[in-house]
């Protein structure tokens, strides 16, 4: 039986105004609802409802001094949540908001400890899928205001790119899950703090590194020892159940044959030796296609049962960045997941 078989879940529905509108309903109502966003699909929450945060604690297993982001819908909410946005903050949001971006920033007084893991800082994000939009849109005309929402996956298992990798994964913790179809970006939001004197980047992600130093006109830091926790940065994380290894081209093929057909493989640039009866995933050649594919595809191999995963290595250059750190982490057997 596949582990990660999509359960049938009478929680899907296909979004439409009517199945929005209930679901803001039950996030109004302290519930959880999970939704696209053009990342992954997030677990969204009352982010004003310390109770409801604490239930995606609970679905997730994941631990509460965790800090999750808030979704917003307007620049505007800024002021709400935020008590500073610096220049540089700013920047950026008016380059890519809506989008796939999430600023650190210092947090509003109001601000539940519950959603910033009790930290002096609150990641922002206003979300580009219309369904997210529609949602928190409905939310707000119900008094709400933001949706903390983190991806909608067991605590450091790979995150869900489809309604019915949400299913599988969560099932009866949500009281709905709206479907809008795969994810376009395939990987979670890059997030970039502005706690500290110069910008920095906690987690590499849709935006890419270059885009954002074209905006700030310098590239971020990278995290120290003093940067805001992130757990999302922890050794293991996106992690499959099989252990998985990254293996360079050139050895992939020697790699197979010395696994003797136990494999699940996820190749680019090689092809299937004729002998391999395993199961086998040729991934996209472009960045943005493979990140797309990525998390589903990982989904699929984890499913098949077979000793290890073996992927093929990726380029090293700065398109590939938030690629190479997720296969980093997927094939990191921590003790952390
Ligand atoms: O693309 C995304 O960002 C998706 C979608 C649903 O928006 N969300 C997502 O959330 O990936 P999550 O919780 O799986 O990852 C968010 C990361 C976590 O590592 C969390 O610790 C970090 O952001 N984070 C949130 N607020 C923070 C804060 N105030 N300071 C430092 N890190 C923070
Ligand atoms: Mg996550």
């Amino acid at each position: 039986m596949p582990r990660d078989a999509p359960k049938m879940s009478d929680r899907i529905a296909l979004s439409s105004p009517a199945v929005v509108a209930r679901a803001a309903q039950h996030l109004r109502t302290g519930e959880l609802v999970a939704f696209p966003t053009e990342t992954v699909y997030g677990l969204g929450a009352d982010a004003r409802n310390p109770n409801a945060v604490h239930r995606i604690f609970a679905a997730k297993g994941r631990p509460a001094n965790h800090p999750v982001i808030v979704h917003i819908a307007e620049m505007h909410d800024v002021e709400a949540w935020a008590r500073e946005f610096p220049e540089g903050a700013r920047r950026l949001a008016a380059a890519f908001w809506p989008g796939p971006l999430t600023l650190i920033v210092p947090r509003a007084a109001q601000v539940d400890d519950t959603v910033t893991g009790g930290q002096d800082s609150v990641g922002l994000r206003m979300p580009s899928h219309p369904v997210a939009r529609q949602l928190l849109t409905a939310f707000a005309a119900l008094g709400g205001s933001g949706i903390a929402a983190p991806s909608a996956n067991r605590f450091g298992h790979v995150s869900p790119t489809t309604a019915q990798h949400v299913a599988a994964d969560l099932g009866d913790a949500v009281a709905m899950i709206l479907d809008g179809g795969a994810c376009d970006v395939g990987i979670e939001s890059t997030i970039v703090a502005f706690t500290s004197a110069n910008p920095v980047l906690l987690r590499p992600g849709g935006v890419s590194v270059d885009e954002l130093i074209r905006v700030l006109g310098a590239a971020p830091r990278v995290p120290d020892a003093n940067a805001p926790r992130a757990p999302g940065t922890l050794a293991s994380h996106y992690a499959p159940r099989t252990p998985a290894r990254i293996i360079p081209a050139e050895s992939l093929t020697r790699e197979i044959a010395r696994t003797g057909g136990s494999a699940a493989v996820l190749a680019r640039t090689i092809t299937r030796p004729g002998e391999f009866a395993g199961t086998w995933i040729g991934a996209p050649i472009s960045a943005h296609a493979y990140a797309h594919d990525l998390y589903a595809s990982l989904r699929a191999l984890d499913s098949v049962g077979s000793a290890i995963i073996l992927v093929e290595d990726v380029p090293e250059d700065s398109a590939w960045l938030a690629v190479r750190d997720r296969l980093v982490r997927a094939t990191q057997q921590g003790t952390d997941s």
